[in-house]
C-alpha cells in the first residue's frame, strides 16, 4: 500500500478533471494535499476561486486533509503564493504535481504569437515557476517529486503546434530537472495522459469521430490518477522519465538515437542516399540521461 500519511502535496490544476482526480486520490491515501486552480475557461479566462475550493469541499466531506489555492502558476507570485500556502497550512512540501494547463485547438498560420507565448507561460513557465519556488522544500523533504505533465501532442498532433511545443518544452524540463535533482534525492518525471475531460473535448475536431465519446464513457481521470500518484510517492523508483497513462494503460514513452551510420567525407548526397539507414530504428537506444553517480 502506497501511504502518503505526513506527505505534503501540491496539485496544480486540481479544481477539475486529472488534477481533481489525483488531488481526491493522494488524500485518500493520507496526503495534506493543496488543491490550485486558478478556476478560468478552458483558455485560462475568468478565474474563480470556486473549483479547488470545491474539491477541498469534497476532500474534507471524505475524512482527507486540504487547503485550496487560487493562485495562478503562471506568474512567479502566484507559484510563490501556492508553494507558501503549502508550507503556512503543512510546514513543508514533498511533492508537485505540475497538471494546471489550457487547451484550443488552432492552425499554425491562424495563432497569432501572443497564443504560442499563454501556451508556454501556463504549461512550461508555470511548471518551471512552481518547481523552483518548490524546489528548496523539496531538496529538504528528502525525497522531493516532480511530476510534470505532457502530451502526445508533444509528438505532433494536427493544429497543436503552440500546445504541443509547450509540452515539447515541459519534457526537458523533466529531463534537465532529473538531473539537478538526483544528488538531492529528488525524482522528476512526466505523465502524458488520455482522459475524458473539458479540455478533451475541445480537442474532438482532431481526433477520431468518436473518440471524445469513447473516452468519456471507459477513460475516467480517475484512471490516470494512479501514475501520477506512484510518481510522487516516497517509493518511486524512476527519474526523467515519460509515462502515457489513459484508461488504465500506461506504458514508457522514450526519444531514441538510432545507430545511424558514420563517414568522414559526410555529404549531403551521403545523407539523400542512406537517409532509410540513418532513420532505421533496428538497435535504436533510449537517450541516455547522464545522472550523477
Ligand atoms: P481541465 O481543463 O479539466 O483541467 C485543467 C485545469 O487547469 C483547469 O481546472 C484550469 O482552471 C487549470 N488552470 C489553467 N490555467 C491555470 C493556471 N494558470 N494556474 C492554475 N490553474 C490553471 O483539463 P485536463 O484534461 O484535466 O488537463 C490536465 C492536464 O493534462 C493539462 O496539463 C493537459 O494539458 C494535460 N493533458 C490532458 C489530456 C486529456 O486527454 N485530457 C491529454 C494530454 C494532456
Amino acid at each position: 500500500m502506497l501511504d502518503f500519511t505526513d506527505h505534503v502535496v501540491i496539485v496544480t490544476g486540481a479544481g477539475r478533471g486529472i488534477g481533481r482526480a489525483y488531488a481526491r486520490l493522494l488524500a485518500d491515501r493520507g496526503a495534506a494535499v493543496v488543491v490550485n486552480d486558478l478556476g478560468g475557461d478552458t483558455d485560462g479566462h475568468h478565474a474563480s476561486g470556486g473549483p479547488a475550493a470545491s474539491v477541498v469541499a469534497e476532500i474534507e466531506a471524505a475524512g482527507g486533509t486540504a487547503v485550496a489555492s487560487a493562485d495562478s502558476v503562471a506568474d512567479p507570485e502566484g507559484a510563490a503564493a501556492i508553494v507558501a500556502t503549502a508550507v503556512a497550512r503543512f510546514g513543508r512540501v514533498d511533492a508537485v504535481i505540475n497538471n494546471a494547463g489550457i487547451y484550443r485547438l488552432g492552425r499554425f498560420e491562424d495563432l497569432a504569437l501572443e497564443v504560442f507565448q499563454d501556451f508556454i507561460d501556463v504549461h512550461y513557465t508555470g511548471s518551471l515557476l512552481v518547481s523552483r519556488a518548490a524546489w528548496p522544500h523539496l531538496t529538504a523533504s528528502g525525497h522531493g517529486r516532480i511530476v510534470n505533465t505532457v502530451s502526445a501532442a508533444m509528438t505532433g498532433q494536427p493544429d497543436m503546434a503552440h500546445y504541443g511545443a509547450a509540452k515539447g518544452a515541459i519534457y526537458g524540463l523533466t529531463r534537465n530537472l532529473a538531473i539537478a535533482g538526483a544528488p538531492h534525492g529528488v525524482k522528476v518525471n512526466a505523465v502524458a495522459p488520455g482522459a475524458g475531460t473539458r479540455m478533451l473535448r475541445l480537442a474532438a475536431p482532431a481526433l477520431p469521430p468518436g473518440t471524445v465519446e469513447f473516452m468519456d464513457e471507459h477513460m475516467p481521470p480517475e484512471m490516470v490518477a494512479p501514475m501520477g500518484a506512484y510518481l510522487a510517492h516516497a517509493d518511486c523508483a524512476v527519474t526523467g522519465e515519460v509515462f502515457n497513462a489513459a484508461g488504465g494503460h500506461v506504458s514508457r514513452m522514450v526519444v531514441v538515437n538510432t545507430p545511424g551510420i558514420h563517414d568522414p567525407k559526410l555529404t549531403p548526397e551521403i545523407v539523400a542516399e542512406r537517409i532509410d539507414e540513418i532513420t532505421a530504428l533496428d538497435d535504436a537506444q533510449p537517450a541516455e540521461l547522464p545522472l550523477p553517480a
